[in-house]
């Protein structure tokens, strides 16, 4: 598993160290005010480095000077923080990952003056360190040589060079550890769900998924197991028959979280469902070769799950929740599904599989009759990499998001304004029901040719009781095959985890 960076807090007046510093400076010519002492220790060569380069504070903009003159550090950043007024936690933590992202490849600590600026806060100092760990994720477990001169430095990784440790410097000094303990949570969570997607399916089968989830037990977490044989005894055979052309046995996993000092065992839980594709070759309605590979990343919905169960758990959240993931793989072979198959779900609707590479919606028909069955929801949000067509409707921008409760709605998109895990609602109704009607069967897993990814949506919904609060999130463009951002550079981006972390935090917890 990839480690996070080392973060730490002190105060202002801790001892200046030798290596690489960091200060702001707000939009602006000149050297700032908070800045003029040390510029005078090092005899003017911060105003010179700012003119040189002419350097104004732009956010996210960062100037570099070696070996400055008079001053203990070996390297001092100067770091933008641009206008002061349009800054918040998330601006904070994006200028955490632009500042991670300016460091020089060997840098093995860095030391951040978070002063001198108005407006500044110890929540946006946790946010600023918050990005700094999340951009330091790089997925190097299959780089056998470490890059040269990284080896033994001081935060070197197993096999993935230097990872560069942080310690903030500021007026709440160590007092901010405590705090940041919460955001170390969510952290651990996202990096687990970015390995999970990043992993290739060579290895991360079912049952090596299964086995990870397995070990999070040791982070106070209750995991059960559903093999191929508790599957079958359920009748969760819509799930089963997306993996019946593998040579890998599906599984499906519950993970348990009660953080709450539950006076009534009957309290309801929040239940999260995660699609687990190990991959998609579609099955016999095979997928062309061009970009196929990108179907490791089938199982983000359930590496999602797991990496939100994992930051709740860390942070010993006051909330009762549990996570569901189906995992399978879809193979063609000779003991595949065919198109033209009908197979009965766990809920006793039928299913006429017209196209096998529709498969993530059977997986989650059973997953959603069993959570209604067996897991008490006051709620349900499935994830899943469920449709290309969110990619043509909303590109990588924004999740869809589907649900049939406008204040759910409102919660989920809340909690994705607030962490940059944004989606989008898309509609439901009967006339986009009606396209997945079947004249053999109950329904059929394929619509028309239009709004593909919400007939998946309506497909999802003929397995939601009535009664039952649902929200479904396809997941597609945001949770893999990401675009480089400020906090990520992974392939995998961990979408999702934040997301369903807020939405507990703010809406969801005693
Ligand atoms: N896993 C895919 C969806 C997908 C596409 C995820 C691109 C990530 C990137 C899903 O199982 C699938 O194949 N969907 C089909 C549905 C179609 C056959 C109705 C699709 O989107 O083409
Ligand atoms: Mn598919
Ligand atoms: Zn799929």
């Amino acid at each position: 598993m990839t480690q996070l960076p080392s973060i730490s807090f002190t105060s202002l007046s801790a001892e200046p160290r030798a290596g690489t510093a960091v200060y702001f400076a707000a939009e602006g010519e000149g050297v700032p005010a908070h800045l003029q002492k040390l510029d005078a220790a090092s005899g003017g060569t911060i105003a010179k480095a700012i003119q040189v380069s002419a350097f104004k504070g732009k956010r996210k903009s960062v100037i570099e000077i070696l070996a400055p003159y008079g001053l203990p550090a070996g390297r001092v950043l100067i770091a933008g923080a641009g206008d002061l007024k349009s800054l918040n936690a998330r601006e904070w933590m994006d200028i955490g990952g632009a500042v991670r992202g300016k460091m020089p490849a060997k840098t093995a600590q860095a030391d951040i003056f978070f002063s001198g600026l108005e407006t500044l806060t110890g929540e946006a100092a946790l946010a600023f360190a918050f990005g700094y760990g999340l951009r330091s994720y790089a997925f190097k477990k299959y780089k056998s040589k470490a890059p040269a001169g990284a080896e033994g430095e001081p935060g070197a990784q197993e096999n993935g060079g230097t990872t560069p440790g942080l310690t903030v410097f500021s007026d709440w000094g160590e007092g901010l550890a405590q705090a940041f303990e919460k955001y170390t949570a969510v952290s651990e969570g996202l990096y687990l769900a970015r390995d999970l997607v990043n992993e290739p399916a060579n290895v991360l089968t079912p049952p090596e998924f299964t086995g990870r989830l397995r070990a999070l037990e040791a982070e106070g977490l209750e995991v059960e197991v559903l093999d191929e044989r508790a599957l079958k005894s359920l009748g969760m055979n819509a799930l089963l028959a997306v993996g019946q052309g593998s040579a890998q046995p599906s599984s499906a996993v519950i993970l348990r979280w009660d953080g709450t000092a539950r006076t009534s065992s009957r309290q309801r839980s929040l239940v999260f469902i995660g699609k687990g594709v190990c991959f998609d070759t579609g099955g016999i309605s095979i997928k062309p070769a061009q970009g196929m590979e990108d179907m490791k990343g089938d199982m983000a919905g359930a590496a999602a799950v797991a990496g939100a169960m994992l930051a709740l758990a860390r942070r010993k959240a006051p909330v009762r929740a549990a996570g569901l993931v189906g995992l399978v793989e879809n193979m063609p072979s000779g003991t595949a599904i065919r198109p033209g198959d009908i197979v009965t779900s766990a809920s006793g609707q039928t299913i006429e599989i017209l196209n096998t590479d529709a498969e993530g919606r059977l997986v989650l028909a059973d997953l959603l009759w069993y959570a209604q069955t067996h897991l008490e929801p006051k709620l349900i949000v499935t994830l899943a990499t469920l449709t290309g067509a969110i990619l043509v409707a909303l590109g990588k921008e924004n999740a869809g998001l589907f649900s049939n409760d406008d204040a759910l709605a409102s919660q989920i998109t809340e909690a994705g304004l607030d962490t940059g895990e944004t989606a989008w609602r898309l509609p439901l109704s009967k006339k986009y029901n009606k396209t997945i009607d079947s004249k053999l069967a109950d329904m059929k897993n394929i619509g028309g040719r239009d709004a593909g990814s919400i007939t998946a949506a309506q497909f999802l919904q003929r397995f939601v009781n009535s009664g039952t609060l649902w929200a479904h999130l396809d997941i597609a463009g945001t949770a893999m095959a990401s675009p480089a951002t400020d906090i990520n550079h992974s392939w995998g981006s961990g979408y999702g985890v934040r997301l369903l972390d807020r939405f507990c935090e703010k809406f969801h917890e005693s």
